[in-house]
């Protein structure tokens, strides 16, 4: 079961430069830098009454974040969900017709198991499936 929207995911070409815009503008405070290998990700998070805003800036120009950036530049990224059960989730999707990224989840940020949807069976928007956490 889908529990909550986890985080949204927002990539940016420089975490360096974004994570003071979030910090002095909105008054938030970065919890946690982290490089993330599986997506060629840095990501900072953001709390925001339980959910997380997700700074992502890409590692290397094959990073899937690099390509975003080259095609929409900065902006929106995905929206995560948090599910009590992952795999049974892309499972219930998968049977509705809607195309995987992930066929299995992958460890993602925070150790957390994270799979993605393709954003051409999801009108457009990449979406995430996660474990819960924080
Ligand atoms: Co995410």
């Amino acid at each position: 079961m889908l529990t909550r929207i986890d985080h949204l995911g927002i990539a940016v070409k420089s975490l360096e430069e974004a994570i003071p815009m979030y910090e002095e503008a909105f008054g938030l405070s970065c919890e946690n830098i982290e490089e993330v290998p599986s997506q060629k990700v840095k990501t900072a998070f953001f709390n925001v009454g339980g959910t997380h805003i997700e700074l992502l800036e890409p590692t290397s120009d094959d990073s899937p974040i690099a390509k975003f950036i080259a095609k929409n530049g900065e902006g929106v990224h995905h929206v995560a969900f948090a599910s009590d059960d992952v795999p049974g989730q892309l499972a219930q999707a998968k049977a509705a017709g809607i195309r995987l990224i992930n066929e299995e989840p992958v460890v993602g940020a925070g150790g957390k198991q994270v799979a993605f949807l393709h954003p051409k069976s999801t009108r457009g928007v990449l979406t995430e499936f996660c474990s819960p956490g924080h």
